[in-house]
C-alpha cells in the first residue's frame, strides 16, 4: 500500500482506500492544510509533489502549477509512495 509522506510536517501516513483524497487523509490524521472549494476548481489546496505519482479519479478543472497536485481530489497512482512538500 502506498505511503503518503508530508515532508515538512514530518508525517508519514498509509494510504487507505476509505479516504477519498490525500487532503482528507491529512485531515483525518490531524494535519490541517489550506483548501477552498474541495472540488478541484480553485487550486488553493495545491502542494508540490517531491516524488511519486498521483492521479485524479474524478478529474479536476483547476490547473495546478507544474509539479504540484490538487490534494482535495487526488489519490496515489498505484503502490508507490508519494512525497509532498507540506
Ligand atoms: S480546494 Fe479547490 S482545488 Fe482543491
Amino acid at each position: 500500500m502506498a505511503k503518503i509522506i508530508f515532508k515538512l510536517s514530518n508525517l508519514e501516513l498509509e494510504w487507505t482506500p476509505t479516504e477519498d483524497n490525500i487532503l482528507e487523509l491529512a485531515e483525518a490524521n490531524g494535519l490541517n492544510l489550506p483548501f477552498g472549494c474541495r472540488m478541484g476548481n480553485c487550486t488553493s489546496c495545491q502542494h508540490k509533489i517531491l516524488s511519486g505519482e498521483i492521479e485524479y479519479e474524478n478529474g479536476h478543472t483547476g490547473e495546478p502549477d507544474d509539479g504540484h497536485a490538487l490534494l482535495c481530489c487526488c489519490q496515489p497512482a498505484g503502490e508507490g509512495d508519494v512525497v509532498i512538500e507540506a
